[in-house]
This record gives C-alpha cells, structure tokens and sequence, in this order.
C-alpha cells in the first residue's frame, strides 16, 4: 500500500523557502514556488509524499488555519497555476501532495460566515448559534460554560445577528455546524476539488470535535471543559463514513486524522478499516510523557514510560501515523534530545545534539505506521532561543500569557512554560545556508531566524557523510527496502528511565533496536546479550558495539550517551 510504504514530509509554507516569484516578492514568508524550487532535494531524502500544511486564502489569525476560501491559494504563497504546478511537478518525481483539511472551522471572513450574521440568509444555519443565557439581574450570558483550545472563551457576542457562536478555538475561527447536510455537502464539494486537482488525500485537521451532539454545560475540568459533549461524537463518524463513502472511496487517496484528547478506543473507532473512517491518525500521548496539564508544565522524562506509551499504541492500532515534531510541537532535539545541554555559549551544538537527532530518527523510522517528518527535522533544527514574548507570534503562546497572569503566576515561570511549549519553536524559518537569514528569505523574515544557523543548516550537512540529513537518509533507505521495517510486528523488549529496547519482526526477519535517552554511557541488562548477536546494521554515534566488528561476537549493547543502534539478527 503506497501511503504505508512511504515517507510523509510535512511542509509548513510560510517557514519553507522565500522567492521573488509571487505577487509579494522577498516578503520573507515563504511561499509555492519556493517549494517547487526544493523537490529535488526531498526526494533525494527519500520523501514520497508532501503535506501541504494550508495554503488557501486566510486573514492568518492562525496561520492558515482560518480558512476564507477554500478554493484559492493565498497570494502570499503563490496562485493556483503555481499549485497546479506543484502537483505537476510533484508528479514527475513520482510524489504525492496531501492537503490540510481545516473544516471544524472557517475564518470568520469566509464568505459562508459574513451571511451566516443574517438569520434569514440561507446560511444562516452554516455555523452554530446561539442567543444564550440571561442573569437573575438581566445580563446577557454565553450559552454554556465551555472553555475552548486556546485558552479563552468559546462564545462570542455578535451585535449584527444578535446572537452568540461557537468556537473552540480563537474567535476568528468559528465552528461549522454539522448538524448541516448543506455543511456537509459543502465538504464533499471542496474535497472533489482538491482531488480531481491531483491531490493524493488530507491531513484532517481537529477531526475528531467537528460534531456537537449538544450544547449543555460541561463537567468542571481543568483542561477544556465541554468535551463530553463533542468529542469523537456518534455524529462525527457519521460525518466521516459519509465523506469516505461519497468521496474518498472513489479516489486513489488517504486520510490521516489529527485528534483532540484521543484516547486508543476513540482511536480504534476513527481509524479501524472496516469501519471505514480515516486511514490512520495523529495521537499526542508520546509526546506528552514529560508534561502535566494539558501539555504545558513539564515532569521528568523517563525512556520506561516512553516505552510503555508507544507499545501501547504499536500494538493496539492496526496501523499508526509515526511523528516526533510537529508546526504545534516543540523540536524533538530540543525536547527528547540532548540538544539544549548540548549549547556552547555561541549558539553552536556539540556531537551530543548531532547524535541525540539521529538516535531519535533511528527510533521514529524503526516504528510501525507511516513516518511523518517535519521541515528541519532532517537537519536537527532546534527549538529557538526566544528573548521577550514580542519575537512569539503564536496565538496561543500569548492567550496563555494571558491566563497565567490571570492566575498571577509568576513571570519566570510564565516565561519558562511559553518558552519551552510555544508553537513559534517550530516554526521558524528553515536553515538552508549559513548566509544571511539562513538563505530563507532575501527579505524580513516573518517569524525569527534561529541564531544556530551558521552551525545547523542543509547545505553544510549535504556533502557531510556523518550528518544527521545524511543519516536520515540512509535509514529512509534502508526503510523503504525492509518489509520488517514497515509491517513487522512490534516488540518491546526492556526499558528503564534511560534505555529503551524493542524489536521488530516479520517472518525470519528480525531487528533489535537499543535507544539511550541519557548523557550516561548505558549497558543493557546480560540476559538481553543475546538479543545483540547479528549484524549491526547502524548506530547514531558511528560506534560499533561492544566487542563486535561489524558482527556483534559477544552480543553485548553499551551505549554511549544518546547513541542508539539497530541489529539484525540473522
Ligand atoms: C490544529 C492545527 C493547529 C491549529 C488548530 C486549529 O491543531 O495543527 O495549528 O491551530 O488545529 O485549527
């Protein structure tokens, strides 16, 4: 199956590559033709797909992912002959283009919503509106108590049509209404379009919450309250079986879901195939092993619980969609890897940040499911040394600012959070070179250029056979060509709070795969000695193991701090 045996690579527009070639030149956001100009390069990587976070018309209260029209491309990034362009292109080298698909919500600029105001306009029930409450004393009060994603309110007053509406996100972003046939179809329409365009399927966003089964108060909860009543609704499958029979089904495409608080039950319901839903889903879980309360305030990291939270996951999905970063999630050098203990005081990064990268490639290209790798992740870009809250554009880094303060939590302590959980740390500009903004943009870059460029970027790392961008690309290759790799059974093996061991398997083929998350050399447990007698087919340090030249004679597995390696027993 193509989208199982392929490489996903996630393109976030505005932080790719900058041209001259649209309507705004040197704009210093990047842009399509910026991203025509790098297929090349990708595929030499081993990509065989491409997600296209959003690139359709959108005032940009969050970068995109407020849609005003779903069927044009935002003249920042290019027009439509040059998306058409892209899929051609992209063709060419035998790769496939998937789209963002954002339908809880729209802009509130869109078209659909600027009518929906009119209660006697035929989109009047396009969105979900409410008159709300009133007080003893006769004030005007939202229809319920929810709070929303992004740590505001979920209900906003509008003077024109005299009611409130929902959204669950910022308030530029409001909620369509899925109770809707006509949103439905509405749907149905734009997935065709994309399709027939040359799309090969969508990233859904949020899909699981597009469906409010009702709109009563919310068990008191810390993190958003209300969700009983739209999360992974009966309706939302509904919704979903509906777009997969209609459209989907008759298309060479795939879907992959991104979730809110979606646990493996949700989870096996949204994306098992003879239900006929999604194809496959993002879940959140692994990354979360180190955070309490909705992934904001950090705990230690232990490699046991890590373990623990990706078997259950490898095991209780038939098939997983595999991502360590994100445009919503911190660097993984940054946050599983060693990369900020690794910082000499010139920004430059030491051998510990280089292997700590490859040891976490090594682990997200040695699980089961599709891998997702995000722009820069190949290069171990890292999170960004923000100075003040004035270089954060993120929306939710400042409404969380916000509600700290509310909360009068101390300012050290608001600024460590946002600092270490911004969405910003990912989203600044890809290095490419080491010349002036890091060769992004010849313009002002939109968001800040890591001060890490000079020492991190692609082309230094092209021609240098122990780079991290070299070593993704041998173990993309050695991937693609090991049908253990891609579908074999996954094992666990050993964990403790800083080594992790799992194996995988299919038929007679075998891998042992030893992961150290630690500044320590470790040694695996002797009853596992076994395990390492093979061939060791890669390790991120360059080391062989223990005793061995090239056939590990002894079987034993010392790791060297954040080293990990790959065995194949014969
Ligand atoms: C998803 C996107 C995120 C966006 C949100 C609202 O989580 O990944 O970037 O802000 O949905 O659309």
């Amino acid at each position: 199956m193509w989208w199982k045996e392929n490489i996903v690579y996630q393109i976030y527009p505005r932080s790719f590559l900058d041209t001259s070639e649209t309507e705004f030149p040197d704009d210093g956001i990047g842009d399509i033709p910026g991203i025509i100009s790098r297929l090349d390069k990708l595929k030499s990587l081993g990509v065989g797909i491409i997600w296209l976070s959003p690139v359709y018309k959108s005032p940009d209260a969050d970068n995109g992912y407020d849609i005003s029209d779903y069927y044009s491309i935002s003249p920042k990034f290019g027009t439509m002959a040059d998306m058409e362009k892209l899929f051609a292109e992209a063709k060419k080298r035998d790769m496939r283009i998937i789209m963002d698909l954002v339908i809880n919500h729209t802009s509130d600029e869109h078209e659909w919503f600027v009518k929906s105001r009119d209660p006697k306009s035929p989109y009047s029930d396009y969105y979900i509106w409410h008159p709300g409450k009133t007080s003893k004393r006769g004030r005007r009060l939202p229809p319920n108590n929810w709070t929303g994603f992004f740590m505001g309110e979920t209900w906003e007053y509008d003077e024109k049509r005299g009611e409130y509406y929902l959204h669950l996100f910022d308030k530029k972003q409001p909620d369509l209404n899925y109770k809707n046939p006509k949103v439905i179809e509405e749907v149905k329409n734009i997935l065709k379009f994309w399709l027939d365009k040359g799309a090969s399927g969508f990233r859904c966003d949020v899909i699981n919450i597009i469906y409010k089964t009702s709109l009563t108060d919310g068990k008191r909860s810390l993190a958003v309250q209300g969700l009983e009543h739209f999360k992974s609704q009966e309706g939302n499958h509904e919704v979903l079986r509906e777009l997969r029979r209609d459209v989907f089904d008759k298309y060479d495409c795939f879907t992959v879901g991104e979730t809110v608080f979606v646990d493996l039950e949700d989870a096996r319901l949204l994306s098992n195939e003879n239900r006929k839903e999604l194809n496959m889903l993002f879940f959140f879980d692994h990354l979360e092993v180190d955070r309490r309360i909705a992934q904001f305030i950090p705990k230690k990291f232990r490699a046991r619980k890590l373990l623990e939270v990706i078997t259950k996951w490898q095991q209780g999905l038939d098939w997983n969609a595999m991502y360590l970063e994100n445009h919503d999630q911190p660097r993984i050098v940054s946050h599983f890897g060693a990369a900020e203990r690794d910082r000499a005081l010139d920004g430059k990064p030491g051998e510990l940040w280089q292997r700590s990268a490859k040891m976490l490639g090594l682990f997200q290209l040695t699980l089961r499911g599709t891998p997702y790798i995000y722009q820069g992740q190949e290069i171990g870009m890292t999170n960004f040394d923000f100075k003040s809250l004035d270089e954060l554009n993120d929306v939710v880094s400042h409404s969380l600012n916000k509600l700290m303060k509310k909360l009068c939590i101390p300012k050290f302590l608001r600024w460590k959070w946002i600092k270490a959980s911004s969405r910003d740390n990912s989203r600044t500009p890809v290095q490419w070179d080491n010349s002036e903004n890091a060769g992004f943009t010849k313009g002002k870059p939109w968001l800040g250029i890591n001060r890490n460029y000079k020492f991190i970027n692609y082309a230094s790392q092209e021609n240098d056979p122990n780079s991290i961008l070299n070593f993704y690309k041998k173990m993309i290759t050695l991937r693609k060509h090991s049908m253990c790799l891609i579908y074999g059974e996954f094992l666990p093996v050993y964990a403790d709070d800083r080594l992790i061991i799992y194996q995988r398997k299919l038929g007679e083929e075998l891998y042992t795969i030893a992961l150290n998350f630690s500044s320590r050399t470790v040694k695996a447990p002797k009853k596992f000695n076994e395990l390492f007698r093979g061939t060791q087919v890669v390790s991120a340090s360059g080391k062989k193991l223990e005793g061995t030249n090239s056939v590990c004679t002894y079987g034993v597995c010392t790791l060297l701090p954040w080293d990990g390696v790959l065995v194949r027993s014969n």
